[in-house]
């Protein structure tokens, strides 16, 4: 059983990656989950992993707002990609499960001092602020890190935000540095290998025959998601970036990686927020990555259809 944290922006691919870790309690212990600024403004995606707590009938996990604006930069979001609300296609209403009045850095500080060494899993699925914050706040937390599993960055897919850099790293590239350089296990999910786990047609006709309110929202969010994805990719379907990280932790035989030096660029405004991965060992920089590159995409559509299709309140 791993003890998760799972820091988020939802986000429709956030939204999921929650739905997914809340029906697998045998293998994971949430916690708790913070929200950060990103797809959507801080007080939406706070709100929007309270929703996915309720439908998921898991309020028994708490969650807390943490940064509101990146380290340095000015936030930038994504309702282009994921609607006004960020979770466009589900049905929106006011969750039942409350917000903690507890900062999401200082819960993540106190959650991690208050650990064994070596204990917890980071679960970072949005820009890294909340996580970096926290590092720099207490760097004696970082011991209790046993890996850090992020979604972010992008190595021979290129950016889909700028033409160098991933959504996720752009909105703050000083907390990815941050991140990058703490010293602990970090295995990264990046575009490379989330542009691989395509929500096709056939893949949205199974999920949308699951009879439950997590399938009925995750078929929702698809659609939505979907119309602009397929449209700028010219693929069958939108990438399931963020499902990505918790389908490592429930299966990681799906995956396939390497370990890198990966480093980020936040000089340059050409090519800011750039994750510049050693993929060939062509530099002596340190390995500081897990760096995935391939993945099983059968596999991972069956592990979510089952997990989805687990939660009894059709
Ligand atoms: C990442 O950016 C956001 O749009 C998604 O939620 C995902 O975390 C993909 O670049
Ligand atoms: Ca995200």
């Amino acid at each position: 059983m791993r003890s998760i944290i799972i820091d988020c922006d939802p986000g429709q691919d956030d939204a999921i990656a929650l739905l997914l870790a809340m029906s697998s309690p045998d293998e994971l212990k949430i916690l708790g989950i913070t929200a950060v600024a990103g797809n959507v403004p801080l007080e939406l995606t706070e709100r929007n992993a309270r929703l996915m707590c309720d439908i998921a009938g898991r309020t028994d996990i708490p969650v807390f707002a943490g940064c509101a604006q990146p380290l340095r930069r000015k936030l930038r979001t994504a309702e282009n990609v994921h609607g006004r609300t960020g979770i466009d296609g589900a049905d929106i209403v006011e969750p039942k499960q409350l917000l903690e009045a507890q900062h999401g850095v200082d819960f993540i500080v106190d959650a991690l001092l208050a650990a064994e060494d070596d204990s917890i899993t980071l679960v970072p699925t949005g820009p890294l602020t909340n996580i970096a914050m926290a590092i720099e706040k207490k760097p004696s937390i970082l011991r209790k890190i046993n890996e850090i599993v992020l979604m972010g960055g992008a190595m021979r897919e290129g950016g889909n935000s700028t033409p160098s850099a991933e959504f996720n790293i752009l909105v703050d590239p000083q907390a990815a540095d941050i991140v990058f350089c703490c010293g602990r296990p970090t295995t990264v999910m990046g575009l490379d290998v989330t542009h691989q786990v395509l929500a096709t047609p056939e893949r949205r006709d199974r999920i949308r025959r699951i009879d439950n309110n997590a399938g009925r929202a995750t078929a929702g969010m698809l659609d939505f998601f979907n119309r602009h994805d397929t449209a700028k990719y010219g693929s069958p379907g939108a990438p399931l970036h963020d499902p990505c990280t918790v389908a490592y932790l429930l299966k990681p035989e799906l995956f396939e990686g390497k370990h890198c030096n990966l480093a980020v660029e936040t000089e340059s405004e050409l090519t800011m927020g750039h994750t510049a991965v050693d993929f060939w060992h062509v530099t002596d920089r340190p390995r500081n990555v897990l760096w995935m590159h391939a993945v099983d995409a059968d596999g991972f559509y069956a592990l979510l259809i089952d997990r989805l299709s687990r939660y009894e309140n059709a």
